[in-house]
C-alpha cells in the first residue's frame, strides 16, 4: 500500500527513549534497597555474560541529574524508566523504604522541571528476592497481592505528577526466559510452572489497572508487550495456518487477556489437552474481565516466520535459534510442548540480521501496528524499539553510529505510514536513552543515544558521550518527525 503523502506526526506526539532500573541505576544495596532476583541471579558464576551485574550499572542513581540534563539538551519529550520494587519495599511487601520513594520523587521532579514527561514502568523484571523466597515469586498468588500494595504506594505518591504508567514489561519475554529457557531468574525449564506464573502475572496486571483507575482517574495505564508479527513461510495454506497458530500462541495468548479480559479459546484448549492450562477461578475470570488498559504499550524488535511443523525436519540449528530468541516461543526439538504440532519457525530469506541474529524488519513494524489496531483497537504507545550494536569510541571521543540512525529512521518512517493508515499512536520510545547493561550481553551490545564509557570489566569514569544518533534524533524531535522524510 502506497501513500503519496504521509500524515504528519500528531502535535503532542511523545518522542521518547526508555530504560529500566536494573539496567542503569546501580546502587544495588544503597539507601535501604532490598535485593532483587536479578541481584541474586547475576552473582552466580556463569549466569550472565562475562559475569556482568547491576551493582554499579551506569550509576544513574547518583547521576540522574546529568542524564536528565542530556534529555533536555536533546529535546526529549518523554522518558520511560522503571521503578525497582525492592527500593520501595525492600522485602517486597512490608515496610516502605522512604529513601527509595524519595529517589523516584526526585527523578520525576527533575524530569518535569526539564520539560520531559515521565513514563513509569512498575515492573521491569527485578522482583524482590524476598517474594521469590517466600511465595515462589510469580507462582504465588500472594505476589499479586504484594504487587498491588507496591502499586498503591506509587499511585498515591506519584499519581498526581505522572500521567503514563506501564504495568508489566514484556510478560511474554520474562516468563519464557525465566521459566522455559532457564536464561533469566528463576532459571527454570518447566512449562507447567511457566503457565501458572503467567496467570498470576495476569491477575497482578489486572489488579494494578483497577486500582489505578480508582486512585489516578486522570492518568493512563497499560502493559508493554513484546510483539512480533508471524509471517507464513510460503502461501501454502499449511504454512498460513502455521503462522496463525504462531500468532495465537505467541501474541494473542497474552494480548487477549490484557485487552479482552479472557484467554483465547484455541490456545487454552491446546494447553488443557496436554495438562498445561493454568487454574482459573471464576473470581479470576471476573477480575480479568473488569480490568481495561487505556493504551497498549508495544516493544517491537522483530517478528518471526512460521511453517508447517514437521518434527523430522527440525534441525539442531533451529533448536538453538529458539533458545536465544526471547520473542519466538518455539519448542526446542524433542521437547514436549504444546506448540510442537502447531508451527515451526523458519528463517526469513528477505531480511537482514543484527550482529546478534535479530531480524531487521521495519515493514514488520507497520504490519504489527496494523494487526494490533485491528484486533484490539486501543491507542498504541511504542515503549521500545532499537538496535543493539557494537559501538567504537574514536580517539577524539566520538561515536559514529550510522547503522543505528538507519535502523531508527526506517522504523520511524514505517510508523508514520501506520499513522497515515489510521493507527492511533501516543508516542515512541527508542530503546534506549543511554547505553545500559544488557541482561545477557553486558555492555558489548549497546542501544543508547548516549555512549557510556565503561565495559564489562571496568567502570572507568562512566563518562556520558552523545553519539551521532543523539543529534539525529534531536533533529527528528525538533521537526516533529518532518526531518525523517525531508530531502536534505
Ligand atoms: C527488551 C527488554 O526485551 O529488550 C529490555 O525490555 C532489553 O530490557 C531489550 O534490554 C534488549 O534486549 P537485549 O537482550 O538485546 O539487551
Amino acid at each position: 500500500m502506497f501513500h503519496t503523502n504521509l500524515d504528519p506526526f500528531p502535535e503532542n506526539f511523545l518522542w521518547g527513549a526508555a530504560s529500566a532500573a536494573y539496567q542503569i541505576e546501580g546502587a544495588w544495596a544503597e539507601d535501604g534497597k532490598g535485593p532483587s532476583i536479578w541481584d541474586t541471579y547475576a552473582q552466580i558464576p556463569g549466569n550472565t555474560f562475562e559475569e556482568t551485574n547491576g551493582k554499579v550499572a551506569i550509576d544513574h542513581y547518583h547521576r540522574y541529574k546529568e542524564d536528565v540534563a542530556l534529555m533536555k539538551q536533546m529535546g526529549l519529550k518523554g522518558y520511560r524508566f522503571s521503578v525497582a520494587w525492592s527500593r520501595i519495599l525492600p522485602d517486597g511487601e512490608g515496610a516502605v523504604n522512604e529513601a527509595g520513594v524519595a529517589f523516584y520523587e526526585k527523578l520525576v521532579d527533575e524530569l518535569l522541571r526539564q520539560g520531559v514527561e515521565p513514563i513509569l514502568t512498575l515492573y521491569h523484571w527485578d522482583l524482590p528476592q524476598a517474594l521469590q523466597d517466600k511465595y515462589l515469586g510469580w507462582e504465588g498468588r500472594e505476589t499479586a497481592e504484594a504487587f498491588e500494595r507496591y502499586c498503591r504506594i506509587l499511585f498515591e505518591r506519584l499519581g498526581k505528577k505522572v500521567t503514563y504508567w506501564v504495568t508489566m514489561n514484556e510478560q511474554n519475554v520474562f516468563t519464557s526466559l525465566g521459566y522455559r529457557w532457564a536464561a533469566h531468574p528463576p532459571g527454570l525449564k518447566d512449562l507447567k510452572r511457566m503457565y501458572a506464573a503467567n496467570h498470576i502475572i495476569n491477575l497482578a496486571n489486572a489488579k494494578a489497572i483497577n486500582l489505578f483507575h480508582e486512585l489516578v482517574p486522570q492518568g493512563k495505564i497499560g502493559p508493554s508487550f513484546g510483539y512480533g508479527p508471524m509471517y507464513p513461510f510460503s502461501c501454502d495454506p499449511e504454512d498460513v495456518l502455521a503462522a496463525e497458530n504462531g500468532e495465537a500462541f505467541n501474541n494473542a495468548w497474552f494480548l487477549d487477556v490484557y485487552c479482552k479480559g479472557e484467554y483465547p479459546k484455541f490456545v487454552y484448549k491446546q494447553l488443557a489437552k496436554v495438562g498445561l492450562a493454568p487454574e482459573v477461578t471464576p473470581e479470576d475470570q471476573a477480575l480479568l474481565k473488569q480490568a481495561k488498559p487505556d493504551f497498549l504499550g508495544i516493544n517491537y524488535y522483530h517478528g518471526g516466520t512460521a511453517q508447517q511443523n514437521n518434527l523430522q525436519k527440525q534441525s539442531a540449528e533451529k533448536k538453538e535459534f529458539s533458545k536465544v530468541d526471547p520473542y519466538l516461543m518455539q519448542a526446542a526439538a524433542g521437547e514436549f510442548s504444546p506448540e510442537e504440532t502447531m508451527f515451526a519457525t523458519a528463517e526469513n530469506p528477505h531480511l537482514k540480521k543484527t550482529d546478534w541474529g535479530w531480524e531487521i524488519d521495519p515493514v514488520g513494524f507497520r504490519v504489527a501496528l496494523r494487526r494490533i489496531q485491528a484486533n484490539y483497537d486501543l491507542p498504541i504507545f511504542i515503549t521500545e524499539n532499537g538496535l543493539g550494536a557494537i559501538d567504537q569510541l574514536t580517539e577524539d571521543k566520538q561515536i559514529h553510529d550510522p547503522y543505528r540512525i538507519t535502523y531508527l529512521q526506517e522504523h520511524l518512517v514505517e510508523l508514520q505510514k501506520a499513522i497515515t493508515d489510521g493507527v492511533e499512536l501516543i508516542g515512541y520510545c527508542a530503546w534506549s536513552f543511554t547505553d545500559l547493561l544488557s541482561w545477557l550481553n553486558g555492555y558489548k551490545k549497546r542501544y543508547g543515544f548516549v555512549y557510556v564509557d565503561r565495559d564489562n570489566q571496568s567502570e572507568r569514569q562512566l563518562a556520558r558521550i552523545p553519539k551521532d544518533s543523539f543529534y539525529w534524533y534531536q533533529e527528528v524531535i525538533r521537526t516533529n518527525g518532518a526531518s525523517l522524510t525531508s530531502e536534505t
